[in-house]
């Protein structure tokens, strides 16, 4: 087990360049405080992509685990189970919103949480046997940088895993509201899908190349159709859809009036009943889950 000494799990807090600040700012103030408010319908609803990257990662009791892009904390308490009281986990996000999350639900000896851009934090050399993630290294102004730094966190022969959103008409979670709210509201401004975001992470050829260019060995990207599974059938995945996703972006740029929201969050919920079978919405999703080693 790995002794995470002190409030930033002993790492060191290198000066920082002003790098990956827009998704800072974004992460803390903006989605920071609406993930809070939404994170276990969240946590219910991306539940088979956490088993993904737990599958996959296969972690052992007395491991020592970074989880990169923790948010409110749900992977790093899952992997903490997993390792047992002989390993460890430490979480590490940029979002001080989400960390302060995380740190109320518990944080002792073997699950800790660190302030970090994982693109530059000096995270304790070698002090990993695992990485992983749940949706939270798409982000990075530099992703090569990024997976470099993570890679001199990792002991010889450790290993990553992470899951991120695959093929983009393959992800009804964000195309339908997307489309809804086109209908709707009108067309907004084309967003760059390969720039930092939710997105950038779906070609499985260039992902494994940054993360061989980063120094990994052996990256691999697993395709997995899964499905998600929202609670509350159709209107709850309306009522998240309203918070987290296109739909909001599409309500501000149009300046929508209270009513707009309403009757855009019921033409969500009518186009959801596609994905509805006996009370429960099972919308599927096209997942990509990579792995590496370090050499
Ligand atoms: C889509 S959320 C996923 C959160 C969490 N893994 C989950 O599944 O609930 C993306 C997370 O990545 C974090 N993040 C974005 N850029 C980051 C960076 N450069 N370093 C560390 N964390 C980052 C965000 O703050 C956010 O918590």
């Amino acid at each position: 087990m790995m002794h995470l000494a002190g409030a930033n799990g002993g790492g060191r807090k290198m000066p920082q360049p002003p790098v990956n600040a827009g998704q800072e700012q974004f992460w803390d103030a903006d989605a920071g405080p609406i993930w809070v408010r939404n994170m276990r319908a969240m946590d219910v609803c991306l539940a088979p992509v956490l088993s993904l990257v737990l599958d996959k990662a296969a972690l052992r009791a007395g491991e020592d685990v970074l989880d990169i892009g923790c948010g409110g904390g749900t992977s790093s308490f899952a992997a903490a189970t997993a390792v047992g009281p002989t390993g460890s986990v430490l979480g590490a996000d940029i979002s001080k919103t989400l960390l302060a999350e995380a740190r109320k639900r518990t944080e002792d000896a073997n699950t800790r949480f660190v302030d970090a851009d994982a693109q530059t934090y000096g995270f304790p050399p070698a002090g990993f046997d695992v990485m992983i993630s749940r949706f939270g290294v798409m982000f990075f102004d530099d992703p090569v940088a990024a997976f470099r730094n993570m890679a001199g966190a990792m002991r010889p022969q450790g290993r990553i895993v992470f899951a991120a959103w695959g093929a983009i008409p393959a992800n009804p979670y964000f195309i339908l509201p997307a489309s809804v709210a086109k209908a709707y509201l009108g067309p907004t401004p084309k967003s760059d899908p390969d720039a930092p975001g939710p997105f950038a992470f779906r070609d499985p050829d260039k992902v494994c190349q940054i993360l061989a260019d980063a120094g990994f060995v052996d990256p691999q990207c697993d395709v997995v159709n899964t499905t998600l599974t929202p609670e509350g059938g159709a209107d709850g995945f309306a009522e998240l859809a309203m918070q987290i996703g296109p739909a909001p972006g599409a309500l501000d740029h149009f300046n929508a009036t209270p009513a707009q929201h309403d009757a855009l969050k019921v033409r969500i919920a009518d186009a959801a009943q596609a994905y509805v079978s006996g009370g429960a919405m099972f919308v599927p999703a096209e997942i990509n889950v990579f792995s590496a080693q370090v050499a």
